[in-house]
């Protein structure tokens, strides 16, 4: 039986607890649901578990896929097991299609699809709107090592080719993605979470989102949305 000790970290979706077994965190996935930095927040019911259970399934598949991850097992139905890491404060964000911030940012076409995916940096600053930064930044300011950011790049990659082909031979288009990684004795990892929260999901046939956009742009039926994704990959909920 692991103990659930003291909340070390609550973030926007997600609590983070110590536990019994030394070097091993609980993650708490909670219904709250939060966008634009926190400015939005809602909490959806059942989002929580569904986001476990998502998260497991894709770390699973990742690992099985030579992936190295902190996910350990699902603990309960919106908890799970994983290794304590040191994370690195930045965000790895792949592009297969223009959409989002990049729009934004570049005045670029919405739905350009990119022939090599676009990869890029983000600090994990809510105050400053996590700015996008490059491999200098991390560099400079000793986020990171070269090593890390050569890793970080690698993995991001290898797990877009993964990803791109489970959620196409499942008639979805995995658009974009946001992963993080951190420091282990194993070696840098893959943390946090891989769930419809953190990534664009397109309906392959007709273009509906099925991810977190529908609470951004407040176009209703978020869990349903996860529901519909989880269910064409074929993960038992
Ligand atoms: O907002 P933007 O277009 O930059 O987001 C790119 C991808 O990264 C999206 O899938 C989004 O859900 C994810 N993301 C995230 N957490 C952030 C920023 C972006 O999960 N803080």
């Amino acid at each position: 039986m692991i103990e659930k000790k003291e909340l070390l970290s609550e973030g926007k979706a997600k609590s983070l607890y110590s536990t019994s077994n030394n070097g091993e965190l609980l993650m708490v996935y909670r219904d709250d649901t939060s966008a634009f930095d926190g400015k939005k927040t809602e909490a959806l019911k059942g989002k929580g578990e569904i986001n476990n259970r998502f998260n497991a399934f894709i770390m699973e598949y990742l690992s099985d896929n030579g992936i190295n991850t902190h996910f350990l097992k699902e603990t309960s139905n919106n908890e799970s097991l994983v290794k304590s890491l040191d994370m690195l404060p930045v965000e790895c964000v792949v592009r297969n299609i223009a959409t989002g911030s990049l729009c934004r940012r570049l005045g670029v076409e919405q739905g350009l699809k990119f022939e090599n995916p676009l990869f890029e940096f983000f600090l994990k600053n809510d105050e400053l709107g996590d700015p996008l930064i490059n491999d200098n930044h991390i560099i400079a300011f000793e986020w990171g090592t070269q090593e890390e950011i050569d890793k970080m790049k690698e993995l991001t990659f290898k797990i877009n080719e993964l990803l791109c082909s489970l959620f196409d031979d499942a008639g979805l288009i995995l658009v974009d993605y946001k992963v993080e990684y951190g420091r282990h004795s194993e070696g840098l990892i893959l943390g946090d979470e891989f769930t419809p929260d953190g990534c664009r999901i397109w309906d392959k046939e007709t273009g509906e989102s099925l991810d977190k956009d529908r609470f951004r742009k407040d176009l209703g039926d978020v869990v349903e949305s996860y529901q519909i994704v989880a269910h064409k990959l074929g993960i038992s909920i």
